[in-house]
């Protein structure tokens, strides 16, 4: 009965979306229903490239809010829908806006950077915006004597701290999925799975980091699965990733990593992305909201530390010489 009904609601959405010029963009941790639906996924920095370049009038954005607003600030003219508006962010929520900017102002003379899971306010205070999968990059485009403010996530700042040799300030947000997982839990699956390789999310604490043999964004982990030979892997990141990596490594075990005791689900969910239902993503495609909007002042100066996250992103950028923020 469920999947008819799914269908149907997947016809609906495959007419309308012809209709209205359409694209829908996808993250990893959609239900998997979403997922092969959707006309692109992927991790935040390329769903924010792919938000860049489309041509589509509407874009329906499935998956948190502040993903969804970085379409938007990124393209003024076109509609930004969201299928459920309670699709925040917990690493988002922990850093308001009031407070960074005292906590700048408290610090001058330091680049900020920011990771771009923070809300559009977050992203007007900051130099530079990255994403898990570039966030090296960026730090090394920095010249290495400007001090360099990070937020809000603490674990991926402290693990880039490491990477970088740059010492940073941190304000200390967390993701509460990632910060979820149980090392002692971890240890156990660890043994019945000799074998298996452990790979994380850079959001993840670092006594979960320490264990790993592959430390990357979403897409990287994807990738890593998919081309490296073992054949068994304990995944610590949220589970919606398991569908897609599953589909691009057909035959190889893929084990959730596990979650603390307390958490909601035995393995890693985040709340906010499994608020996006297949309904809703068909009714807000219908009834063209709820929109995304960004009042204009604070939308252009987010989209200057975006811009230059995706110009360094790209593949012409060589950072060799610095980044400057003359602009
Ligand atoms: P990625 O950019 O690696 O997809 O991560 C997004 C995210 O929200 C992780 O929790
Ligand atoms: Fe935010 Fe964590 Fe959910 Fe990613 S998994 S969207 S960081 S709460």
């Amino acid at each position: 009965m469920e999947k008819i009904r799914d269908r149907e609601i997947i016809s609906k959405i495959n007419t309308l979306r012809k209709e209205k010029n359409a694209v829908i963009l996808a993250h990893y941790y959609q239900t998997p229903e979403i997922q092969d639906l959707a006309d692109f996924i992927g991790d935040s920095l390329q769903l924010s490239q792919e938000a860049a370049k489309t041509d589509a009038s509407i874009i329906v954005f499935s998956g948190v809010h502040f993903m969804a607003e970085t379409a938007k600030i990124i393209n003024p003219r076109k509609k930004v829908v969201l299928p459920d508006l309670n699709a925040g962010c917990s690493l988002a929520d922990s850093c308001p806006p009031d407070k960074f900017e005292k906590f700048i102002n408290d610090n001058p003379g330091h680049t900020v950077i920011t990771y771009i899971n923070c809300s559009a306010e977050i992203k007007a205070l900051s130099d530079i915006v990255c994403t898990s999968s570039n966030a090296e990059k960026i730090i090394h485009s920095i010249p290495k004597e400007k001090p360099i403010i990070f937020a809000p996530d603490v674990n991926l700042g402290k693990y880039l701290q490491k990477k970088t040799g740059r010492k940073m300030l941190l304000w200390t947000g967390v993701c509460i999925v990632h910060e979820a997982f149980s090392k002692e839990k971890l240890i156990n699956i660890s043994l019945l799975h000799p074998e298996a390789k452990i790979i994380a999310h850079p959001e993840s604490e670092e006594i979960i980091l320490q264990t790993a043999a592959f430390i990357g964004s979403t897409s990287a982990m994807i990738s890593y699965v998919k081309n490296d030979p073992a054949r068994e892997f304990i995944v610590a990141t949220e589970a919606g990733i398991l569908h897609q990596m599953q589909k691009e490594a057909p035959g190889k075990l893929l084990i959730p990593a596990p979650a603390n005791e307390d958490n909601t689900c035995a393995c890693s969910e985040c709340a906010f992305m499994k608020v996006n239902t297949l309904e809703k993503l068909y009714l807000c495609l219908k009834n063209e909201k709820p929109e995304i909007i960004v009042p204009e002042e604070i939308r252009l100066k987010a989209l200057k530390p975006i811009e230059r996250m995706l110009e360094i992103s790209s593949a012409k950028y060589s950072f060799t010489d610095g980044f400057s923020f003359s602009n």
